[in-house]
């Protein structure tokens, strides 16, 4: 009998470029032929029913033209086909199609597809490399960087999933165009996340251009797409596994996704969001963290960006407090919530730690009163 030690000491250096611009499709096909992922000729664009034929299409077109061999595989558009079962037929897809571990995928479209094409690379013949093309706000300000790739079940939203890299993002603001008023609305929920937990001058901003942004001006929409990043990044850098500070990007969340799910989806992730941030400025103001002023000026600018600021009738508010401990920053069965301080700050507990523990009572008072 014997003991082997299997040494598998690792540096990874999982380094990746957010490229932002309008119609980045030939700089992605420059890219490639450059060697973003070295001498890979098989590329999977993994979409959904809505931004197929407006980028996925294309840029398949153009891989084919550059003489790479590309399929697209194609899932119903929502949040609803996030699913593990989406994730079986994308694979069974790309196995009937002879792809094997010589392939890239390339996600195109917005937060749903990113986080299920990112999971299918992170366990298609045990990992293959992927490239996120964000064609929505909502992707641009949060789901394609960082590495969160996930499905939902039943249960709750992202609950089977890994931490997977991209090889690079590329945010496409021209494709924002073509997002319905409700998706714009929905992807503004997240970059009030970030202004409110990071940046009073990105929430000042968002204040003063809302019009603007709702209009998809160029040079606005420009300066929220970095600005996002530039916070997104920093959180990431310094804990890509969310063992404390990535936990700040939970904010809002904890109510959030609980309502996204109780809602069956009827909201989308933005529009949940909202209301979830409603409910932790108020636990904010009630910890003393936030003055009631900063706590109304939030969500003075959620109404500004059109999002919805109260729990919808069709909600069964016990239900969702119930569904509260699905959260995965839930610690010994105690629920645990990031806590706003003031506009631009979060509050650490202890060093490293950035959420804390919060009686279910607290929390029921809170989703009763909104
Ligand atoms: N969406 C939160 C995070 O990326 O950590």
């Amino acid at each position: 009998m014997g003991t082997f030690n299997v040494e598998l000491k690792k540096v990874v250096d999982d380094s990746y470029d957010i490229e932002i611009g309008f119609g980045l499709e030939d700089t992605l096909i420059e890219d490639l032929k450059n060697g973003l992922v070295g001498n890979i000729s098989k590329y999977a664009i993994i979409t959904d029913s809505i931004v197929k034929d407006l980028y996925a299409k294309p840029i398949l077109d153009k891989l084919e033209e550059a003489g790479y061999k590309a399929d697209l595989f194609v899932f119903e558009a929502g949040e609803k086909q996030k699913t593990r079962e989406t994730k079986a037929m994308v694979e069974d897809a790309m196995l009937e199609k002879g792809y094997r571990r010589d392939c890239c995928i390339i996600a195109v479209g917005g937060g749903v597809v990113t986080d299920l094409a990112g999971f299918v690379a992170g366990t298609f013949g045990r990992g293959v490399p992927f490239i996120n093309y964000a064609t929505t706000l909502l992707a641009a300000a949060d789901a394609s960087v960082g590495g969160k790739t996930a499905v939902d079940t039943p249960l709750a939203t992202n609950l089977i999933g890994l931490f997977n890299q991209p090889k690079k993002v590329y945010l496409d603001i021209a494709t924002w165009k073509t997002l319905t008023n409700r998706q714009i609305y929905s992807g503004l929920a997240e970059t009030i996340k970030h202004a409110c937990i990071a940046s009073k001058d990105l929430f000042k901003f968002l204040e003063d251009n809302m019009e603007d942004i709702l209009s998809i001006d160029k040079k606005a929409c420009e300066h929220i797409a970095n600005e996002n990043c530039k916070i997104k990044y920093q959180v990431v850098m310094k804990d890509e596994r969310e063992s404390g500070l990535r936990e700040i990007l939970n904010l809002g969340h904890t109510v959030g996704r609980a309502i996204e799910t109780v809602s069956d989806y009827k909201l989308l992730h933005g529009e949940a969001l909202s209301i979830g941030l409603v409910a932790e400025v108020r636990l904010a103001t009630d910890l003393g963290y936030m003055t009631k002023d900063e706590a109304d000026k939030v969500v003075a600018l959620l109404e500004k960006a059109k999002l919805p600021i109260t729990i919808p009738e069709y909600i069964e508010k016990e239900e969702l407090v119930k569904k509260l401990y699905t959260d995965k920053k839930v610690k010994n069965g105690r629920l645990r919530f990031v806590i706003q301080k003031g506009i631009g700050d979060v509050v650490e507990f202890e060093e490293g730690v950035f959420a804390t523990p919060i009686e279910e009572e607290v929390a029921r008072q809170i989703i009763m009163s909104i």
